[in-house]
């Protein structure tokens, strides 16, 4: 048996204060609405809890997403052939095992390429990887893949795998951009796999996001930690709350962390202060959710061409199906 070899790309400055990100941050914090990439809620900690809310009952993406994966991981090997498996924000690579067993079983697959804002998650995962996987060449990329998808590696006949619904997170122009950008770092007859969660009963959605036990609340206020420990910052994190709510033009969750009283911070590291008015928000991350003619258009738009389109069922008979993963060729 040969042995597994990792390499760990990065394109991540290891000095966050580095100039493009200044500018991102001063820019969040200086626009109205306050906005931040959702980047910033996975550091190690924010990935941990990210972790325990797919976990948790309430989020049931992740749950949704696997059956589906289990039932179809065959197929996928089958339909696309692919000898790189590359997988965009893979966090843990937990959900992508039972991807990753069905194309090691069919011999095929040479290489596999998590790519993660989170050095730490990555080595850890690609050290889970490459144990279990003897012989599978594991290519990290430490990356923001709104910005450094020109940067996965090119070997082999490849699939991007795209899972959890996190293109939910971007906006609707940002979507196109990225699905863009992922059209023109594929070639023709290559591979995207994407998870996307769907409408359906508002309550069962904000749930999701909003669980008694506070994990995701954790997880949102977390990023005000990141933001303070990168840049030197001071601003305190018992004087946001989180709020979730549910926007229905866009149908989408938007969630904002909102400060109880005014707040006047800094950032050091920025030479920024930072004036909150009471009750002012700080938007943090959308999640959206899709309609099958939404998701085809615009997968359409960007060059790609859908193969399958399949579905987790809802929670009831007359429920409409919780979760999507499609498998769609660049043409
Ligand atoms: C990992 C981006 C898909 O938007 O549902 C979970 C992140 N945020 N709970 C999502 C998240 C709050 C999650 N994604």
């Amino acid at each position: 048996m040969s042995s597994s070899s990792i390499t760990i790309d990065s394109h991540i400055t290891p000095d966050a204060t580095g100039d493009t990100v200044k500018l991102e941050i001063v820019r969040a914090m200086t626009t109205m609405p306050k906005m931040l990439s959702p980047k910033w809620l996975y550091d190690d900690r924010g990935s941990e809890l990210f972790d325990q809310i797919t976990r948790l009952v309430e989020y049931y993406p992740t749950e949704a997403e696997r059956s589906i994966l289990e039932d179809h991981a065959a197929d996928i090997v089958a339909a696309t052939g692919a000898t790189t498996v590359i997988e965009l924000g893979s966090g843990t690579s937990d959900k992508t095992r039972t991807l990753l067993d069905a194309f090691w079983a069919d011999k095929t697959m040479e290489r596999f390429v998590p790519f993660d804002v989170s050095e730490q998650t990555l080595v850890d995962a690609a050290n889970m990887l490459a144990e279990r996987y003897e012989g599978l060449d594991v290519h990290a990329v430490v990356g923001d893949f709104t910005r450094h998808l020109p940067q996965i590696p090119k070997e082999g006949h490849r699939m991007v795998a795209f899972l959890g619904s996190t293109i939910g997170n971007f906006h609707v122009e940002e979507r196109r951009a990225f699905l863009g950008a992922l059209a023109d770092t594929l070639d023709e007859g290559e591979w995207l796999l994407l998870g996307l969660d769907l409408v359906k009963d508002v309550p069962r959605i904000i749930d999701a996001y909003h669980d008694p036990s506070g994990v995701s609340e954790a997880f949102a206020l977390n990023v005000i930690n990141v933001l303070n420990r990168e840049f030197d910052g001071n601003l305190p994190v018992d004087q946001f709350v989180h709020v979730p709510y549910w926007d229905p033009v866009e149908e989408r969750i938007d969630s904002r962390l909102r400060v109880t009283m005014p707040m006047l911070g800094r950032f050091e590291a920025l030479d920024l202060d930072v004036a909150f008015n009471e009750g002012e928000e700080l938007r943090i991350e959308v999640s959206t959710k899709f309609r099958d003619d939404k998701i085809e258009a615009e997968l359409a738009e960007a060059g790609f061409a859908i193969e399958h389109f399949w579905k987790a069922d809802g929670p009831t008979e007359d429920a409409p199906p919780d979760f999507g993963l499609i498998l769609a060729r660049r043409v």
